[in-house]
């Protein structure tokens, strides 16, 4: 599938606009279409449906280490800025980013990519910042420019592939470095650390006083609530806090579509643990994570299970794994990152109580300034727990299987699409897009079609549509020809199209024809609504 036709889709039929459009938009950050809303919303509702209101907390499920509870928690975007000291967000959750001094354009460091080009005795490092396609390309045409060439002269140029590294650029090689939108060599500054989170200010204190940070995870709400959860619902651990909300990052380069946003919407469950069980929790939410993505479509190969190498962990990370997904906007045998289930230990709990822990020591120590103190104060409050049957008093492990909504809608709409031959109402084959979506996350469940706009089919239509919206997203149409409604309905993915036709007006039957099979068959009008209803939910 190329990626052009989904996000044209995406725009033409109300899934996704960009911000602020008419503006000339708004980078990294994306609105949801009539469409979309409805599309994300039913991944959401699945996600906490699934994971948190019907989970029985008498039984465990399949594969897991014993029963347990969820309940669920929303908490304010903006939270006491101590929260970010403590969580480490506010001295690592940074990224490394360069400055042309000429375009004024900002990047990435780590995905700056570029070659050493030599001709004759001379040798620049060319970069670019092309899609993974047109990145050669992008980089011959760049090499000869700088090189005053022309393409036949192509075979005078050799080049040497190497990646561009922090001591490189900090080099006196740097004077020989062309960056991705420059004519001149040697422009790019020294790799700065960028902090990922949007400051704001809170009420009328001007400066830093007032500072505080837009959330750039969810996590951290549940972990500073975890007392008041305890202490409120007397539920024993094991258990698991559910939150879906908005975070924001200050993304340097967003990019791929929604893929990275500077606002975007997570899924996060902080799983609370007793220290011993926590290795049998952390399979468990790995596998009962993919799993929920494969009920819902993601199957086959595009979709993956990869655990991190030990270099990649987060700060507070004592195992991770991603389930990803082969983005169609990524290279052959690339996947992006749809969700990660991180083994945080105590960290969280025990730097919110005592403060910031170093996460380069093991175990962890609380970080301690050059005045012997805290380097960041924890809340002091204490945030263990003690087992009322064991009387044991410890400080929980976390298991956090924490997911993007924005990046499931994405994959989602990226599996979803198809194209295929189907027959039209005189039989001929005709060519048609598909949104294959699961009936449970598509937008709209089910369109009303009378056959035509006369003979009373309308009325018997708009009644049956009446009795369907109660319980269900439905559309009604009865503008253009049915085959032409038909492949409207199939290009945004609803499962099912009822049709009203003169056999209705006579027996009181409609057919129900399949998106993707294509079936068609009858069912009594007073049985439609049941009949859509165990499909779709
Ligand atoms: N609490 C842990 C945490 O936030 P993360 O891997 O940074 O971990 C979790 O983020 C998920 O949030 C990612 O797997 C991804 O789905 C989503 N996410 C993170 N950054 C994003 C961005 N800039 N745009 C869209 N989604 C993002």
């Amino acid at each position: 599938m190329q990626m052009e036709k989904l996000v044209s889709l995406c725009k033409r039929r109300g899934f996704l606009f960009q911000s602020s459009e008419i503006y000339g938009g708004l980078n990294g950050f994306w609105d949801y279409g009539p469409l979309g809303v409805e599309l994300k919303r039913n991944i959401k509702d699945a996600w906490w449906k699934d994971m948190c209101q019907n989970h029985n907390e008498l039984l465990a499920p399949p594969g897991a280490p014993s029963t347990y509870e969820m309940v669920g928690l929303d908490c304010t975007i903006i939270m006491h800025p101590q929260v970010w000291k403590c969580s480490g967000h506010y001295d690592l959750f940074h990224d490394y980013m360069v400055d042309c001094r000429v375009s004024k354009k900002r990047y990435r460091f780590d995905q700056v990519r570029g070659k050493w080009v030599n001709r004759d005795s001379q040798r620049v490092f060319v970069t670019t910042m092309a899609e993974p396609d047109h990145e050669e390309e992008d980089l011959t045409r760049r090499a000869l420019k700088i090189f005053n060439l022309r393409s036949k002269d192509l075979e005078k140029l050799s080049f040497d592939s190497r990646v561009l590294t922090l001591d490189k650029i900090q080099s006196e090689d740097r004077a020989l470095v062309l960056g991705p939108d420059a004519n001149e060599l040697g422009t790019l500054t020294d790799p700065r650390e960028f902090n990922l989170m949007f400051k704001t200010y809170v009420g009328a204190l001007s400066g830093e006083e007032g500072a505080a940070f837009l959330r750039p995870e969810t996590a951290q709400g549940i972990f500073v609530n975890f007392k008041n959860v305890v202490d409120s619902t007397r539920i024993r651990v094991p258990f698991g806090v559910a939150q879906v909300g908005k975070s924001f990052r200050n993304e340097i380069t967003p990019r791929n579509f929604t893929f990275r946003s500077r606002e975007f919407e997570q899924m996060e469950i902080e799983f609370f643990c007793h220290p011993n069980a926590s290795a049998g929790w952390y399979q468990y939410w790995r596998n009962r994570r993919l799993q929920w993505y494969k009920d819902l479509g993601l199957a086959g190969e595009r979709l993956r299970l990869r655990e991190h190498d030990t270099d990649e962990l987060s700060h507070y990370s004592c195992g991770t794994a991603d389930i990803e997904y082969a983005f169609p906007f990524l290279p052959e045998g690339e996947y992006g990152e749809l969700e990660g289930i991180a083994h945080r230990g105590d960290f969280d709990l025990r730097s919110h109580s005592e403060g910031k822990l170093d996460p380069k020591k093991r175990p962890l120590e609380v970080e301690i300034n050059e005045h012997g103190q805290p380097r960041h104060r924890g809340s002091g409050k204490d945030l263990s727990y003690r087992d009322d049957l064991s009387n044991e008093r410890f400080i929980p492990h976390v298991i956090e299987p924490s997911a993007g909504a924005d990046r499931a809608t994405l994959a989602f709409l990226c599996q979803a699409y198809d194209e295929d031959q189907a027959p039209d109402e005189d039989g001929k084959m005709q060519s048609r897009v598909v949104m294959r979506l699961n009936p449970r996350i598509a937008p709209i469940k089910a369109a009303v079609l009378p056959l035509v706009k006369k003979d009373g089919m309308p009325e018997v239509a708009v009644e049956l549509y009446g009795a369907l919206k109660k319980k269900l997203n439905v559309f009604y149409d009865e503008k253009a020809a049915i085959g032409r409604r038909y492949r409207r309905q199939d290009e945004i993915g609803t499962p099912y199209c009822i049709t009203i036709d003169s056999q209705t007006l006579q027996d009181r039957t409609v057919t129900i024809r399949d998106r993707d099979s294509l079936e068609q068959w009858r069912v009594r009008i007073d049985d439609c609504v049941a009949e859509i209803e165990k499909r779709v939910t």
